[in-house]
């Protein structure tokens, strides 16, 4: 079987990139390891960036986004007992939305199925080669092997996947952090503590209240990265949830039935080198951030984009010079939604003892919560950089 791009996993990176193509008339295969129902309810991200929303309109796939998805100006910011809110709109424009990432990849399935592209479930890539002139994935098809061939592969396969491997080790560069700290996520039936996110800062370490509806949160607790989910109770959560959101100006929070939980872990990781030949890198394939102020989902979007747009000049007009700087266009971007991550983990979360951290921490928290110029500068990378659309 050949195509023209081979995109290996369906996650955002992998289905926008489909989708991009498919407008653009050049062919695609996804090739998903998972079957349709475990992508369509693994819950993760749910904060989009105004670009990220833009994109998906111009798609033509934001028809239930644009009904269910919940536009947010800012987030509110608790740390000393006292709450502030942070209204980037007001001062930069824009917007976030709300809304689950399982819910954006279940839009993007559909609309791949009812265009007729091919989106194979249950479709593992173990090998990838590529020469100066084609590319080549074996793969295992529900056991039945399967070779494709493509003029260009797409690693959309996560952080654990199989296409950054094919990098040989020597042209690797990469940077990585790892935090002694992890996020416990629940998914509770209760109503939203504030009408907008919040991060609540205290020293105990930081909480998190996100919602997905009018009476469905999702919150979460930085815990010790060795975290046993077993050793956490539903009212072990509800309590330490409880102390560090607890305040003067604010009910406390409500309880309900958690629904679910799960863990994940706090890192930083660029691979700079996102490109080998015919093989390109998007998403978390390339780069994790953490997941304090929610910029994964959206860089996997606008990488998706960048290689949409390099890949039309080249089919369209034989312009290889975008394909050549994919790399160098997605970076700087990457690069300061790590900044931002790294900038909110150092300041929300505990991550020593010593009590002149915790000062200087408290010091950046109140200046975040008192300048319009600090919260403007918060605001710009919130909402979300500027990036190349797809043609
Ligand atoms: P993935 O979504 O990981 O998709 C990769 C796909 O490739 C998977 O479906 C996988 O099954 C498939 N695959 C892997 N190997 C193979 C193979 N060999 N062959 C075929 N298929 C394969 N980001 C935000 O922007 N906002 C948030 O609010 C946010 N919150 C988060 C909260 C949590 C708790 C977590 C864990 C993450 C959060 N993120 C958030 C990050 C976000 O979920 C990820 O950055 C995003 O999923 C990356 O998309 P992707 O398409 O690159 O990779
Ligand atoms: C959510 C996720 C994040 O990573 C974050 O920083 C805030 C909210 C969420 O899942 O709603």
């Amino acid at each position: 079987m050949h195509t023209q791009v081979a995109i290996i996993g369906a996650g955002p990176a992998g289905l926008t990139l489909a989708r991009m193509l498919h407008l653009q008339g050049i062919s695609s295969i996804v090739l998903e390891s998972r079957d349709r129902e475990y992508i369509e309810t693994r819950t993760r991200a749910g904060v989009l960036e105004e670009p990220t929303v833009a994109l998906v309109r111009e798609l033509g796939v934001a028809d239930r986004l644009d009904r269910e998805g919940m536009s947010h100006n800012g987030f509110y910011l608790r740390f000393d007992r006292t709450t502030h809110r942070l209204d980037f709109h007001r001062l930069v424009g824009g917007h976030a939305t709300v809304y689950a990432q399982q819910e954006l990849v279940k839009d993007f399935v559909a609309d791949r199925l009812a265009t007729g592209g091919p989106l194979l479930f249950d479709a593992t890539v173990t090998a990838v080669e590529t020469t100066s002139d084609r590319a080549r994935l074996t793969v295992d098809h529900a056991g039945t092997p399967l070779e494709i061939t493509a003029d260009f592969v797409a690693g959309c396969d996560g952080f654990h996947g199989v296409s950054r491997a094919h990098i040989p080790a020597d042209r690797l560069r990469e940077y990585s952090r790892t935090y002694p700290v992890a996020w416990l996520g629940i998914l509770a039936r209760t109503a939203p503590t504030t009408p907008e996110g919040m991060y609540c800062a205290h020293e105990n370490g930081l909480s998190v209240h996100s919602m997905r509806g009018p009476s469905i949160t999702r919150q979460y607790l930085q815990v010790p990265a060795d975290t046993d989910l077993g050793d956490w109770s539903d009212e072990r959560i509800w309590d330490e949830l409880t102390v560090r959101s607890a305040s003067d100006d604010h009910p406390e929070l409500e309880r309900g039935e958690i629904f679910d939980r799960s863990l994940a872990p706090l890192r930083s990781y660029v691979c700079e080198t996102m490109q080998h030949g015919r093989l390109f890198l998007l998403g978390d394939s390339a780069h994790i951030v953490p997941p304090t102020g929610a910029k994964g989902l959206n860089l996997a979007v606008s990488d998706a984009s960048t290689l949409s747009y390099a890949l039309g000049a080249f089919y369209t007009a034989g312009d290889r010079s975008h394909l050549d700087d994919y790399s160098a266009t997605c970076l700087p971007r990457i690069w300061k939604a790590q900044q931002f991550s790294w900038t909110l983990t150092t300041t929300l979360h505990a991550l020593s003892d010593d009590p002149t951290d915790w000062q200087l921490r408290r010091a950046r928290l109140a200046r975040w919560a008192e300048s319009e110029a600090e919260q403007s500068a918060l605001g710009e990378v919130y909402l979300g950089l500027p990036f190349p659309t797809y043609w």
